[in-house]
């Protein structure tokens, strides 16, 4: 059994920085607050294990409060090297918590961390983009067997777990938090378009207005980043794969076209697609200099580094979190965050308000799981509709807003075929 003694973090005397942090997204967070009353009265995880994989800064520190609070003895770990908030995660071990996690570990650590918040032997996982789940169901599958399932917070980590249902090898029910409406909506739209610019600015300190952007991928969180650049005064470009997202880009307001056009006038390039290399050698050659590159993918696969890397004749860090790659001829390339989630990495992630209603998605679908988890059987499950619109309707009240009741006359209209 791991305690919150045999924790792993950087300098606990950080503790002070992280409690301010959590307290502060705790008074932004109505939703998860009125979870966690309920869960310290109703504790449905009481005497249960629970691991989690999150991107560890103060907000993901709240949730493992509630659900420690549900009754859980809480392990946690980070889900990219570079998201880990060193004072969050000491303030975490002060209230009882074990951490796994630094920031900037090297590969080996990062791996071990994960490992050892397995070794806990959780009966229920959170995790976020899949490093859990795939640990368990490969190298370590010693460690399922008491595994009743758990939630998923990312699109990525989802698209992993559909590959492992599909060669039915999923071995316990997994909720996919990512497809609540709750989830993408707000947080894929709203979140990333505002903490990836976040990122961005705060780290390059340059101004938008009048650049152009070019967004690689016009899904749910490529349309926020999108929505926010416009906002921001800069002329958009979507790339993307898809004919319907490159219509609705279109329509949008957006000009399209492919990478190997738009790599030769964007300023800045957002890779946000959850796929790999969709930035490489070809498009590095022609881009112009001083081009901006980050990622708000879940991987730093989005942007090819090796590719990079191979094309520079020189590199260097020249700001933090910003590196210059030289290439042949002298034009200069500048990439943000070494290419891992820029809004995480060189930001705070998404805002509070916008994370109160992911998380509370994650701590009512864990403890769905929990309830039901022998009836669910292995499978990736979508959140049932109510537990949804729960979530909606707290975040409403908790804004003071009231909506519209269908009357008893509406709702038979709604509900006949014959017209009337
Ligand atoms: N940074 C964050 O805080 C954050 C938050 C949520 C999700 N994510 C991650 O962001 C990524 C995207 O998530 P999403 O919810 O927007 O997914 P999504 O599936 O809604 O959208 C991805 C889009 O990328 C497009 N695409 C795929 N390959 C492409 C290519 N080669 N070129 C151009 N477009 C391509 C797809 O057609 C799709 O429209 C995932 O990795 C997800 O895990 C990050």
């Amino acid at each position: 059994m791991s305690t919150a003694a045999d924790s792993i973090v950087k300098d606990m005397s950080l503790a002070p920085g992280g409690h301010l942090k959590i307290d502060w997204v705790k008074a932004h967070m109505p939703v998860l607050n009125r979870i966690r009353e309920r869960f310290e009265a109703e504790k449905p995880f009481a005497g249960l294990k629970v691991a989690i994989s999150l991107h560890l800064e103060a907000k993901t520190a709240y949730l493992a409060k509630v659900i420690q609070a549900g009754g859980a003895e809480v392990t946690i770990t980070g889900s990219n090297p570079l998201s880990t908030q060193d004072d969050v995660c000491a303030a975490l071990v002060e209230d009882g918590i074990c951490v796994f996690a630094k920031y900037n570990p090297s590969p080996e650590e990062y791996k071990s961390h994960l490992i050892k918040t397995l070794e806990t032997r959780p009966d229920l996982i959170i995790d976020d983009g899949g490093d859990l789940v795939t640990i368990l169901h490969s190298e370590r599958r010693d460690l399922l067997a008491q595994v009743r399932g758990g939630a998923e917070e990312t699109t990525t980590g989802i698209l992993r777990l559909k590959a492992l249902e599909k060669e039915g090898k999923l071995e316990f029910p997994m909720m996919a938090v990512n497809d609540a409406y709750c989830k993408y909506l707000f947080d894929n739209r709203y979140g990333t378009g505002q903490s990836v610019w976040d990122g961005i600015n705060r780290t390059t300190n340059l101004v938008v207005a009048g650049k152009t952007v070019v967004v690689t991928g016009y899904g749910w969180c490529g349309k926020g980043v999108a929505m926010r650049a416009k906002g921001l005064g800069a002329k958009v470009i979507v790339t993307e794969i898809d004919a319907i997202k490159a219509v609705e880009a279109y329509m949008d307001g957006f000009e399209v076209m492919p990478m190997s056009e738009a790599a030769k006038h964007g300023d800045y390039f957002v890779t946000v697609t959850g796929n790999r290399d969709v930035i490489r050698k070809e498009h590095f050659e022609v881009m112009k200099d001083g081009a901006i590159l980050s990622n708000a993918g879940h991987f730093d696969v989005e942007v090819n580094k090796v590719e990079l890397e191979a094309l520079s004749t020189a590199k260097r860090v020249v700001r933090k979190d910003i590196e210059e790659y030289t290439l042949a001829g002298g034009r200069k390339l500048y990439l943000l965050a070494e290419g891992r989630l820029v809004n995480l990495a060189a930001g705070d992630g998404h805002p509070a308000e916008i994370m109160d209603m992911t998380f509370a998605l994650q701590a009512v679908g864990l403890e769905y799981i929990n309830k039901n988890y022998q009836s669910i059987g292995k499978q990736v499950l979508n959140m049932p509709y109510e537990l949804d619109e729960m979530v909606a309707r707290y975040k409403l009240e908790a804004l003071g807003i009231s909506i519209d009741k269908l009357t008893a006359e509406q709702k038979d209209y709604l509900d006949s075929w014959v017209e009337s």
